[in-house]
């Protein structure tokens, strides 16, 4: 591909991705080999740090968001080497051995690291913690996990009547509760059963509808008595286990992998094959949001490792229709949304996503930033509370968007300019770097 088709402009924070399609267009071709999965990363690295014994993770994500795990946890006592993708050697401390930090522990622009780290801190007595992140993530609601973690005894104080970081914990014993989620979220879950690891009993989270259970499958490889009962959608821990460290292989990040999968499909001639991506059903709705849509996607090699699902995603280029998405499938594909949605431009008829509030409380107000800026683009598209409807088969034009510093908008609009008419200039391309610091590199790669 000609340089000049991607370029990027940096100065100090910010980064501007300029993407100038020449008008004959371009076509997307070859193997993709995508970043390790970012949930799956955090995990790793949390488990590994409370284990006992080493755990070695190979494949691990160098975005920013696990790297904001890594340092909270090294302020903690955890002993992890140098981060890279072939292994990480984690020196866990034991189960409730985490150290009071000397610091505010910053979890950046993750919330995976902030939600989950609370349910591990509020567990372990007579430590002091203090933990926020960036202004995007100083505004995110706490409220979800602060509620069930006061329930099973815990210590907590946050700004806005402790729904926001800054947060100050005060670690206790902490009981074993049953809570009933009023969200699908994993990280809701999560917290609350790595409370569960050092509460007195049982466990129990129940969920609306199963949200993505990286958790479980990991915190039963390392010993943890974890029980799932899919018919209630229900997932209770014993309390006090003895953790042991693992090798831990890092599947693809199938959210990374479908920025791929909506490109080649929307620009014409295209086929693409992404390696190695983690299929984990609890992962896959954007694969059967797709299929809805009528893609040309076969999934090749499946095989499992290391307790994962992974295969080769092979996608053609297809004329897509319009679909209806919402309800249980939300949970199965909520940060893929903001790409979809630039799928849904390019398909026959209307695309209705619903039931996605919760795309409101994400890095940034993901309802509001896809409508404005698909509609500055020339798309038409209606925002509504829980969702997004989208009028098919409409054409784009570059222009100056806003990714609002979140790293899945970015890169949304990066494969919108793709197929779009001109140039288009992303402002706050710099988010890219929280899970996916080679997306532009492979860019050039494919485009031919
Ligand atoms: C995540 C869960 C999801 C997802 C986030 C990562 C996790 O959030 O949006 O990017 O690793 O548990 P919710 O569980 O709050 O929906």
């Amino acid at each position: 591909m000609s340089n000049s088709i991607v370029t990027t402009d940096q100065t100090k924070n910010q980064k501007t991705l300029v993407i100038d399609r020449p008008q004959q267009g371009v076509t997307l071709r070859g193997n993709v080999k995508i970043p390790g999965d970012k949930s799956i990363s955090h995990r790793a690295l949390m488990f590994g740090a409370i284990a006992r014994g080493e755990t070695r993770i190979q494949g691990l994500l160098l975005g920013e968001d696990p790297r904001s795990t890594a340092h909270c946890l090294r302020a903690m006592g955890a002993n992890i080497s140098e981060l890279n993708s072939q292994e990480v050697i984690v020196e866990g401390v034991g189960l409730g051995y985490l150290q009071e930090p000397t610091e505010v522990l910053d979890a950046g622009n993750s919330g995976t690291t902030v939600r989950l780290m609370l349910g591990l801190l509020a567990s372990h007595a007579d430590r002091f913690f203090a933990i926020s992140g960036d202004e995007s993530l100083r505004s995110r609601p706490m409220s979800r996990v602060v509620q069930p973690l006061l329930q099973m005894g815990a210590q907590i104080w946050g700004r806005q009547n402790n729904s926001r970081a800054p947060l100050a914990i005060q670690g206790q014993s902490l009981k074993g509760i049953e809570y009933c989620s009023p969200i699908a979220s994993a990280q809701v879950k999560s917290c609350v059963l790595l409370a569960g690891l050092m509460a007195q009993g049982n466990t129990t989270v129940v969920e609306p509808a199963i949200s993505r259970d990286h958790s479980e499958r990991m915190l039963a490889a390392f010993g943890a008595n974890v029980t799932t009962d899919p018919e209630t959608k229900s997932v209770t821990i014993a309390g006090q286990p003895t953790l042991q460290g693992q090798t831990v292989i890092v599947p693809g990040d199938i959210s990374s992998a479908a920025f791929w999968l909506v490109a080649a499909l929307i620009i014409p001639d295209s086929e693409l094959v992404i390696e190695n991506v983690g299929i984990n059903p609890t992962r896959t709705g954007i694969l059967d949001a797709l299929q809805r849509m009528e893609a040309d996607i076969s999934i090749e090699k499946k095989e499992i490792v290391a307790g994962e699902p992974v295969a080769n995603l092979r996608v053609r280029s297809c004329q897509l229709k319009g679909a209806e998405i919402g309800g249980n499938l939300i949970p199965r594909l909520i940060d893929e949304i903001p790409i979809l949605a630039v799928a849904a431009v390019f398909a026959k008829g209307k695309t209705l996503i619903r039931d996605a509030e919760e795309l409101r409380v994400k890095e940034s107000d993901r309802i509001a930033v896809m409508a404005s800026q698909l509609t500055k683009m020339g798309a038409v598209v209606t925002e509504h509370p829980d969702g997004l409807e989208i009028q098919g088969e409409g054409t784009l034009t570059g222009t100056d968007i806003e990714a609002h510093n979140d790293h899945r908008i970015a890169m949304s609009f990066a494969i919108a300019a793709l197929n779009a008419k001109g140039k288009t200039t992303i402002h706050g391309a710099q988010a890219v770097d929280i899970s996916y610091p080679d997306f532009t590199e492979t860019l050039q790669d494919i485009c031919q």
